[in-house]
């Protein structure tokens, strides 16, 4: 695609809400860029059609969002294993040899988040997630990744939970939700991967009176970004780590691959989708 002006957008539908073209056309103006993100609304039946011809129009690439990110990878010719772990792809790469690559940068972007804002170590206790939908299953490969000794889980619907259990492994402990509140003994990290605590949801009201001060605790939800949950673990001393870096941190890779600049996750860039 040299000389034309390389095109990358989010893929979606509804996808009106998403952040990434605010984030991604940030960065294409800081770094002085010629590019540009777009939303892109495609309906599943149209999905396949339009990744076919993407390329042919100047894309270099595309987040991949809700309802897709599953579906994008029976349509992919590449899969990463990180993918193929998660089960969905968020980001997609076109190559010069035509073939269509997909990744999951969501467990990099929770696990870069915690990094760093918190003084964080993943292998001095256990794990506690709370929720076990898509977004968990990022959380929990990552987490896996990084080594925590065990994962204890815990989901309204336990029957996915177990389902987590069976995928990931042994050491994946799953703990009724009514429970959740005693998972809290001993963790060194908690994760709220549910949607609870998100502007126009209920809140999250998982006990937090076992919890120790030494627990790094973050939540998913970005909207708002200090959650009643998170208030909560900080009035315990706890260090607490907002979602909006995830957003961030899983949006840099992408960028990267596509615009050939490791873009920058600072404060300017918080600030500036805070206020978009
Ligand atoms: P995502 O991809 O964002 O994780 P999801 O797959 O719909 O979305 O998962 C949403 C998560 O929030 C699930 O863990 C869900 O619990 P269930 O599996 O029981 O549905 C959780 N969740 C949503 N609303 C909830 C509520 N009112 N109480 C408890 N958990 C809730």
């Amino acid at each position: 695609m040299s000389g034309h002006i390389p095109l990358a957008g989010v893929i979606g539908a509804p996808v009106a809400h998403s952040k990434s073209p605010a984030l991604h056309g940030y960065w294409l103006k800081r770094y002085g860029i010629a590019g540009h993100y777009v939303h892109l609304h495609v309906e599943q039946a149209d999905l396949e059609e339009v990744l076919r011809a993407m390329p042919k129009m100047g894309f270099v690439g595309a987040n991949v969002t809700i309802p897709h990110k599953e579906h994008v990878l029976a349509i992919a010719d590449i899969v990463t294993d990180r993918a193929a772990l998660i089960g969905a792809a968020n980001t997609l790469i076109f190559r010069a040899d035509g073939k269509l690559h997909a990744d999951n940068t969501d467990g990099y972007g929770f696990v870069e988040n915690l990094r760093m804002n918190a003084d964080w170590d993943p292998k001095a206790g256990p794990a506690v997630v709370l929720g076990a939908g898509g977004a968990s299953r990022a959380v929990i490969a990552s987490l896996l990744e990084v080594g925590v000794p065990e994962i204890r889980l815990s989901n309204r619907t336990r029957t996915r939970a177990d389902a987590l259990r069976e995928e990931f492994g042994a050491k994946i402990n799953v703990v009724e939700w009514v429970n959740a509140g005693d998972m809290m003994q001993g963790a060194a990290t908690v994760v709220n991967t549910t949607s609870l605590g998100m502007e126009g949801q209920p809140e999250l009201k998982v006990p937090l009176n076992l919890l120790s001060s030494d627990a790094v605790v973050t939540d998913i939800v970005y909207t708002p970004l200090h959650t009643a949950f998170l208030k909560e673990a900080a009035r315990k001393g706890c260090q607490t780590v907002d979602g909006l870096g995830m957003l961030l941190y899983q949006a840099a890779p992408g960028f990267e691959r596509w615009f050939g600049q490791r873009p920058e996750v600072d404060e300017d860039t918080r600030n500036f989708i805070l206020a978009s």
